[in-house]
Order: C-alpha cells, then sequence, then structure tokens
C-alpha cells in the first residue's frame, strides 16, 4: 500500500537549540508548517522576532523567510503545539550524566506532553542523539501513558529515529544536503509520512537508510565515536610525529590519499571538543556497560583526548623554561569556541587550556570573534577579554592560537612582534606557516610538526 497524496505536514519541533532550530527552518523550507517549540521564553520570542539565538551561517535569512511565508512559528505552548501536529520532532538535549550516560530527562518530559496531548494519530520523530533502546522505551511509554497501540492497521502513533548529523557552522548546509538520512520505523504510516518530510531532500537524491530503530540510533553513535577516534588517532600520531621529528600534515595528506581512510577529520588540534563527541563518547561506553560489552577502544579514546588537551599547555611550558615558568606570564588565548564559525563552547579544548594556564599563575588575555559572552559566563573575570586579536596580544609573553578562525590564519606576525612583549606561539591548530613564524624571530611549536 502506498499513501497519496503528497500533502505537507504539520510539524512541532520541540526544542529549538542548534538541532531544533535548523531543523524548524530546514523543515519549514521544505513547504512544511512548522511551529518551534521551547521551554525558554526568551529564545521563542527572539525567534519570532527572525533574530536567531545561535551564532550558525545562514540561520537569519531561513528564519526571516520562512517566518514571512507563515509556515513558520514558535511558541511556549506545548500542548497546542502538539495537539496540532501530525509530527512531532524531539530535538531537546541529552546532556551528559554525572555517571556518563546520557540524560534523558528532557526526553522524559517531551514523551508525557504527547500523551497528555495525543488527540489523533502522529508519528513521533526523536532527533535528539539518543542511547539504542530509547525510542522503543518511548513507543512503550506513549502506550502505557496512552492506553493506545502503536501497531496494526490502525495506530494511535508510530515512532521514527531520526538522528541529526549536522555539524555546528556548516548545520545549515548539512542539513539542505546531508550525506544521508538515517530513519529508523517500524509502521508503514510513519515511513509514508517520512517520505512527505523529507520530500525535497529525496527529489535531490538524498541516500535514505530505512532500518529499524535500534540500528538508527547505534549508527548515529557509532559515527560521532568512529570519527573522535580519528580525530584522536591523527592527534596521537601527532604527538609521534614531533617526537621523531616528522611532520604530521604530510602523513595526514597521504594516509588521506588512500580512498579508504578519506582526508577528511585527520586534522590535528587540541583534542576534539563541543557538545557531542566528547558526550556520546562517554553514553556509548555506558550502553557498552549496561550491555555487557567493554567498548574498551572508545574508552581509550576519551582518556587519550583528555590528555591531548593538556599537551597543549605542556607544550607552552617546555618552551617557556618548563615548570613553574609560566608563573606571572601573559598569555594571549586565540579563540574560545570549541571550533570555528561557532560560538558555542561546550567541552571546548579552551576551557581546559586556560583553566591550567591560570593554575600555572599566568595572566590569560583572550580573544574571540563570537564566543567570548559564552566563556565570559563560565570564567567571569578570571580571564581578561578583547574584542580584536590584537588588543589580546598586546604586552603578550606567549599566544596560544586555540581555535581555527579564518583571521588567525593570516595573524600579521610583523605588528603581533611589535605589541607582544615575548616571542613564544604554541599554535595548536596548525593554521601558521612555522617557517614563516621563525622567519620573524618567533618561537614557534606547532602540533605535530
Ligand atoms: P541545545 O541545548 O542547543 O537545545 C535544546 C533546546 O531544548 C534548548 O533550547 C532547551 O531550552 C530546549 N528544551 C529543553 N527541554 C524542553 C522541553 N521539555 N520542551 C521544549 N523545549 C525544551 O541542544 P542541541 O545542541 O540542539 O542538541 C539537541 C540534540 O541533538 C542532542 O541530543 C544532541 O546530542 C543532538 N545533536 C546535536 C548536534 C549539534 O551540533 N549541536 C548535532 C547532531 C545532534
Ligand atoms: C559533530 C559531527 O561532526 C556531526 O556529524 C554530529 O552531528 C555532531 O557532532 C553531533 O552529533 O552533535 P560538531 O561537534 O558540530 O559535529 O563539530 P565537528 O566538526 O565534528 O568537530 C568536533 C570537534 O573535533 C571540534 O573540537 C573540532 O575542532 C575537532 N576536530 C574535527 C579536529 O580536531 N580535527 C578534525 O579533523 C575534525
Amino acid at each position: 500500500m502506498h499513501y497519496f497524496p503528497i500533502m505537507a505536514k504539520n510539524i512541532a519541533v520541540i526544542g529549538t537549540g542548534y538541532v531544533g532550530l535548523v531543523s524548524s527552518v530546514g523543515l519549514s523550507d521544505f513547504g512544511n508548517y512548522v511551529t518551534g517549540v521551547d521551554v525558554n521564553e526568551s529564545i521563542v520570542e527572539s525567534l519570532n522576532r527572525g533574530v536567531p539565538t545561535i551564532y550558525e551561517l545562514g540561520v537569519d535569512d531561513y528564519l526571516k523567510r520562512n517566518l514571512e511565508s507563515g509556515r513558520l512559528k514558535f511558541t511556549t505552548d506545548i500542548d497546542r503545539a502538539i495537539q496540532a501536529a501530525d509530527i512531532v520532532f524531539l530535538a531537546v538535549g541529552t546532556p551528559q550524566s554525572k555517571s556518563g550516560e546520557a540524560d534523558l530527562s528532557q526526553v522524559e518530559s517531551v514523551v508525557q506532553s504527547i500523551a497528555a496531548n495525543l488527540n489523533g494519530f502522529k508519528v513521533v520523530v526523536c532527533k535528539s542523539t539518543v542511547p539504542v533502546g530509547t525510542n522503543r522505551w518511548v513507543k512503550q511509554r506513549l502506550i502505557e501513558l496512552t492506553g493506545n497501540s502503536a501497531d496494526g492497521p490502525d495506530p494511535a502513533f508510530a515512532v521514527v529515529s531520526n538522528p541529526e548529523f549536522l555539524r555546528e557552522g556548516k548545520a545549515v548546509q548539512d542539513f539542505f544536503h546531508p550525506d544521508r538520512l538515517v530513519l529508523g520505523y517500524e509502521h508503514d504510516k510513519a515511513r509514508e509520512y517520512m517520505e512527505d518530510v523529507y520530500r525535497a531532500l529525496n527529489l535531490i537524491h538524498v541516500p535514505m537508510v530505512w532500518c529499524g530503530l535500534e540500528t538508527a540510533e547505534l549508527i548515529k553513535y557509532a559515527s560521532n565515536a568512529f570519527l573522535a577516534t580519528k580525530i584522536t588517532f591523527i592527534n596521537q600520531m601527532a604527538t609521534l610525529a614531533e617526537a621523531a621529528g616528522a611532520d604530521i600534515h604530510t602523513i595526514a595528506h597521504s594516509m588521506g590519499m588512500d580512498g579508504r581512510i578519506s582526508p577528511k577529520f585527520l586534522h590535528p588540534g587540541p583534542g576534539y571538543g563541543g557538545s557531542c563527541f566528547p558526550k556520546d563518547t562517554h553514553a556509548l561506553v555506558s550502553t557498552g556497560e549496561a550491555y555487557g560489552v567493554d567498548m574498551s577502544l572508545v574508552r581509550e579514546v576519551i582518556t587519550a583526548n583528555e590528555e591531548l588537551k593538556l599537551l597543549v599547555v605542556d607544550r607552552l611550558l617546555k618552551m617557556a623554561g618548563g615548570e613553574g615558568s609560566l608563573k606571572g606570564k601573559v598569555v594571549a588565548v586565540l579563540g574560545l569556541a570549541f571550533k570555528a564559525e561557532t560560538d558555542d563552547i561546550r567541552e571546548s579544548p579552551s576551557i581546559t587550556i586556560v583553566r591550567r594556564l591560570l593554575d600555572e599563575g599566568a595572566t590569560v588575555q583572550a580573544h574571540d570573534p563570537e564566543a567570548i559572552e559564552n566563556f565570559k559566563a563560565l570564567f567571569g573575570d578570571e580571564v581578561r577579554y578583547f574584542a580584536h586579536e590584537f588588543e589580546a596580544i598586546d604586552g603578550a609573553d606567549a599566544v596560544v592560537i586555540a581555535t581555527e578562525w579564518n583571521e588567525y590564519r593570516n595573524l600579521d606576525l610583523k605588528r603581533a612582534k611589535t605589541v607582544m612583549r615575548g616571542r613564544l606561539i604554541m599554535d595548536a591548530r596548525n593554521v601558521l606557516e612555522p617557517e614563516k613564524a621563525r622567519e620573524f624571530g618567533f618561537e614557534y611549536k606547532g602540533v605535530g610538526r
């Protein structure tokens, strides 16, 4: 049985953070009627005015355009949004709990709301990253709470696991041109609804992986853990290359020429950060424990990544003259976000780097084009913040480049030399040319070269 005609869907997206906002503007751009829901009133108010609450390239244009079309709106009224929806997307947070596993309390709260407002058939789509078994739990919980069935010819609802693979900084591009869509489902009616929702992507031949709920959930964790492993591998190789006098860039480039390896995610740096790799690797280890499977490789990646973040300051200490040599020194930290093109500082390597520099007795002068406000919320006036990188460098004994913002790639070294007190550069993102930096009289250290 196939279901015609193709129709725009009424969609509620619960949670309007990175994933929820990008999904809301994207799904409405596909012609669906979307209501984005958030518990945070100021987010909702801002989004309804067309002002994005996250820094993400292109999201403002899509937001304005779809608000104006009348297909997109935002509310705090979750009950009405669910009642009006054919499809409810969950895009709430699944942060790491103290024990390492994913905290599913936001998901649980939304499931309660769906149960209370199930006034007709709805597809419940989980976009949040959730441990294997969660979608089955959602299904069971809705059956218990509503007394309805999700199977047979006339189900009251259906559950879909549709993990999201977007990257911050490239979220809009990733949403509109994903490598694939993963759709875990059980009931054909759910598949038909999802085919309509994603018709725009199907038309441009985005591969759609239709699979079971558990498989979809694990695809997401496997992908993130694999990428985290790949980064950690190249970072450890970088440490070895450094010790052996080899160049990690040539190594990574040559490895990447092998199609089986691919050049992507082989950039050495200060260790991975962000809102997802750290929490998702921990959650995968916890899931393994729950199933009696030792995810030993992922455990090692987590440990190694923590050590790699500390290594940045170790390298600087070595240049500065060893243990205690940064006491009373001024260190400029360029880049606070966990990567370029975002204001997100969640699990940013800069947090570890700055904390360690402060512990070493250094004064930290920080710059970031977008993330200063978020960093301030964490470090307050322990750190001095500057709107321009040259103000941060002014009077510094050393510079640490911690995020690969474009504006640091062409850092005016001549000017830097005139304003700095010292000559040390620790380039944790390898954005500068080592020879050029040395020509200008700097003592330069990168990662793995
Ligand atoms: P986020 O913290 O930016 O946003 C979550 C939003 O949900 C917040 O605005 C919060 O106020 C809201 N919220 C919480 N409880 C709510 C409730 N009961 N009702 C309505 N709103 C509620 O989170 P995020 O970064 O967008 O991540 C969301 C999920 O997507 C996570 O599971 C994450 O792992 C996954 N994910 C994130 C990314 C990313 O790049 N950030 C990429 C892929 C997947
Ligand atoms: C990552 C994944 O790339 C997305 O596919 C996924 O959807 C998302 O997590 C998620 O589940 O939330 P994101 O965290 O936004 O996206 O950013 P990445 O570009 O993956 O970078 C993560 C971290 O790895 C950053 O700290 C980055 O600097 C670092 N990284 C990345 C490297 O050090 N080297 C690389 O080669 C690539």
